[in-house]
């Protein structure tokens, strides 16, 4: 099956060898075939082989929109029940954010049905899907017991292969006088129960959560069962998290709003991709970080929403762009390129976050002419057709 996607005003790429960051060819068509991209360029320069092949192609038109990767949102927990807004108005009021909360996540997901929680989490996908999001990572980590974990896991495996256990998110309240015997039960127990189920393993290492010692422990005996390792570092705290993930070799160092240059130093020297969540800053109103260091430190940076009831309950990726942009010093370019190229390298997917010749045909469609306006006009719905595996998932005809 064969798509010819025309009246593309500007194709953002993400091709390395450029032109620019984001590999922009203006005035582009994109030839899309079994779910792949088969040639992406000028709409002028298509090969006669592409031209010959758009023959007998399905015809789509961008309208004279741009067109820019599906957006890869490395970093997500929407398995989870019940309601924390009073939580979130309380801290606009003053309170600070602290990792107690996800205890109420925690008690009010175990007592949910398994129909419930996955209800609430494709009404979530879904919600990111019309945002423009093609490829989403989910974390477990508000059942924290064996069976809750798994019952996480399972619901996870059945809507997206990036797939993470983060039973060390917090010590649940059985536990709370013997934090090391649940870090005996994540690692003797549930890890062994999930290897082949999960994708990643991943802990909260912080003041009320897990301890660098116990994120280690976690980190490589996940390793040990097949999962490869991600860590939530340095989100309320400045420690050694940062320098942990590098350690460990982690595909990504997530939150990152406090950094030393030392951390940076070795997160580059590592290739650890640093995930940062405006989303998070934005709704417990902590110091955003400041991408410039990041980036001058020649380190990776992701953009990711963080969906979680807690923290940051947006699954709009359109929205962590505008907020990178004008709070975190991210260019545009940056912003777009790390909110799709850069979360597909935080989940170590070559075939995501590009718009080149075999990647996978996960687009979106906007209502605009440039990826620009991502950030140029916030909060102003702009995606207006999303594409799967070459495939419509969403579309709203009626953008303005
Ligand atoms: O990534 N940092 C830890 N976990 C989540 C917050 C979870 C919550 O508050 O429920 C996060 O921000
Ligand atoms: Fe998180």
């Amino acid at each position: 099956m064969r798509t010819l996607v025309t009246d593309i005003a500007e194709l953002v790429t993400n091709d390395a060898d450029g032109p620019g960051l984001l590999g922009i060819v203006t005035d582009a068509a994109l030839l899309i075939e079994d779910g792949r991209v088969r040639w992406a360029g000028p709409a002028a320069e298509a090969p006669v082989e592409a031209a010959g092949a758009a023959a007998a192609a399905e015809r789509v038109s961008a309208g004279g929109g741009a067109v820019i990767p599906g957006f890869v949102d490395s970093h997500t927990h929407l398995v989870f029940a019940g309601d924390r807004s009073a939580e979130f108005a309380a801290r606009m009021a003053g309170q600070p954010y602290t990792a107690g909360g996800i205890a109420a996540t925690v008690a009010a997901t175990r007592s949910a049905s398994t129909a419930d929680l996955e209800d609430n989490l494709v009404r979530l996908l879904r919600q990111a899907e019309r945002s423009g999001t093609t490829t989403v990572e989910i974390k477990t980590g508000y059942g924290l017991s064996l069976d809750e974990e798994l019952r996480a896991l399972d619901i996870i495996n059945r809507h997206t292969d990036e797939s993470t256990l983060l039973a060390a998110h917090v010590v649940p309240p059985e536990y709370r006088d013997d934090p090391e015997g649940y870090v005996d039960l994540v690692v003797e127990r549930i890890i062994p129960a999930a290897a082949g189920r999960a994708r990643w393993v991943d802990a909260f290492c912080e003041v009320g959560a897990f301890t660098e010692a116990q994120a280690a422990r976690v980190l490589t005996a996940g390793r040990e069962h097949g999962m490869m390792p991600r860590l939530h570092a340095n989100q309320l705290t400045a420690s050694g998290a940062l320098q942990l993930a590098a350690r460990l070799g982690c595909a990504s160092a997530d939150h990152a709003t406090f950094a030393t240059e030392a951390d940076l130093a070795a997160l580059a020297a590592a290739g650890t991709v640093v995930t940062l969540l405006p989303g998070v800053e934005f709704s417990t109103r902590q110091p955003y970080p400041d991408a410039r260091r990041y980036l001058a430190a020649g380190v990776i940076l992701a953009l990711a929403t963080d969906c979680n009831p807690g923290s940051s309950f947006t699954s709009s990726m359109p929205f962590c762009i505008a907020v990178a942009v004008r709070d975190m010093h991210f260019t545009v370019e940056q912003a777009v390129w790390s909110a799709t190229a850069g979360g597909a390298a935080a989940l170590r997917r070559p075939d995501v976050g590009r718009l080149t010749a075999g990647a996978r045909a996960d687009f979106v469609i906007l209502a605009a002419p440039s990826h620009r306006y991502l950030a140029y006009r916030p909060g102003v719905d702009l995606v207006r057709r999303v594409y799967r595996d070459g495939r419509l998932i969403s579309a709203r005809e009626d953008c303005p």
